[in-house]
């Protein structure tokens, strides 16, 4: 088989990269290592930022996004039963969409249904060939009907953090940075009504909680909880009382609780792979950063790869232009540290760290008070969560 850009994964990033440049009349073919049932049915984040709505618009899949979705201007802090708005609307005159990531996915696998986007699902053996050769790229893998091979233009890794292709970049070009947090988000999908209209962050003694929703039937609450224990240690009324324990008690008093319909513990990281290209392999998304969930810019960080990605290969192939792809890698690692920054930075603000010292309780303690005695800081806090312009 032959195509413009050959895409690895049926994740989002994948999804809107292949949906976008069809529209420009550019080639693609996607290979998913899974069934689509088995990507739907992964639970993730939920909130995005003004810049990845706009993208789905172009993609033409915004229209469930805007109909279902809910446009929050704001979000809470709780610090110790204290509550605290912050304003994003006021900071930033813009607002977030709270919409699943499991919806968008929908959204772009019925828009590549639409126009019978080349998505192939269940491969298995995925290798990348020729990156950085005189000859064109091109990928090889293993379907129902034996081995495989596409020739291609330009290969887009977008296979997560698991995936082949960040592996396929040498060790001697490849810089890897990682943090690993100490803890890890317990979660909860149950069909309850949302305990607030817009998120609850909360800072506790006891850990950190979110109170967030994907509608108003469907809630989704994480509690911080150690690396070492088990989701099935949890039961349902457990986890609803340790969330309790750790809302103010006006919200733990209105908190409608139910059976748990997915509940799992994610851990809690930071990575970043440089550089984002070699040669004609392109990483985007988890392929090549990975940010905890506390600062919701996991999707939004993926996105912003899509848009500098998307650009540079249009004007490529419309333009006869390479300025974009040439400086993709620089331009989407300056956002995506940016991404890394404040979700470490919300991370740090919201969550008790084991071990850590009476100075740095209160350090934290200050940056808390800071935060909410300083409307420079919340406007810092604001244009961050809305999403920092591409
Ligand atoms: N061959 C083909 N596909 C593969 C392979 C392989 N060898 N390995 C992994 N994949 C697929 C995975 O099955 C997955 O569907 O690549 C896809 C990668 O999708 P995601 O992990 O969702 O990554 P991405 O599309 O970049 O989306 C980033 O996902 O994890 C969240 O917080 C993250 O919100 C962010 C978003
Ligand atoms: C979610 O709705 O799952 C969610 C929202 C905000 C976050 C993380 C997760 O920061």
């Amino acid at each position: 088989m032959k195509t413009q850009v050959c895409i690895i994964g049926g994740g989002p990033s994948g999804l809107l990269l292949s949906q976008l440049l069809h529209l420009k009349g550019i080639d693609t073919i996607l290979l998913e290592k899974h069934s689509r049932e088995y990507v739907l049915g992964r639970i993730r984040a939920g909130v995005l930022e003004h810049g990845f709505t706009e993208l789905m618009r172009e993609a033409e899949c915004g229209d469930r996004m805007d109909a279902e979705g809910e446009l929050h201007d704001g979000f809470e802090i709780v610090d110790n039963g204290i509550q605290h708005r912050v304003d994003l609307h006021k900071y930033t005159g813009a607002s977030v969409m709270v919409y699943g990531q499991t919806e968008v996915t929908r959204d772009l696998y019925e828009a590549r249904d639409r126009m019978q986007g080349k998505v192939i699902h269940n491969v298995e053996d995925v290798a990348l060939h020729n990156l950085k050769a005189a000859t064109p790229p091109y990928v090889t893998y293993r379907d129902s009907s034996g081995a495989q091979r596409i020739d291609c233009d330009f290969v887009i890794g977008a296979d997560g953090f698991h995936g082949p292709s960040r592996k396929a970049i040498p060790r001697d070009v490849l810089r890897e940075y990682e943090k690993v947090y100490p803890f890890g988000w317990l979660g909860v999908l149950s069909r309850t009504k949302p305990v607030n209209p817009e998120l609850i962050y909360a800072r506790n003694d006891r850990g950190f909680a979110l109170c967030s929703m994907r509608s108003q039937v469907l809630s989704r609450y994480y509690i911080q909880v150690p690396l070492s224990d088990k989701a099935e240690d949890w039961s349902d009324a457990a986890f609803w009382a340790e969330l309790k324990a750790r809302l103010p008690q006006d919200v733990a008093a209105r908190l409608e609780t139910g059976p748990s319909i997915e509940k799992s513990i994610a851990p809690l990281r930071s990575f970043v792979a440089e550089p984002m290209r070699y040669g004609n392999l392109f990483l985007a998304g988890d392929a090549a950063h990975i940010v905890p969930p506390t600062g919701a810019r996991g999707l939004n960080s993926a996105g912003s790869d899509i848009h500098y990605l998307y650009h540079g290969l249009i004007d490529h192939y419309l333009n006869g232009d390479d300025t974009g792809l040439n400086e993709y890698s620089a331009k989407a690692l300056a956002r995506v540290w940016k991404a890394q920054r404040f979700s470490w930075w919300m991370t740090s603000l919201l969550h008790s760290f084991p071990d850590t010292s009476e100075y740095d309780r209160h350090l934290q303690s200050t940056e808390m008070e800071y935060l909410f005695s300083s409307d420079a800081a919340q406007a810092s806090l604001a244009e961050n969560y809305v999403g920092l312009p591409f």
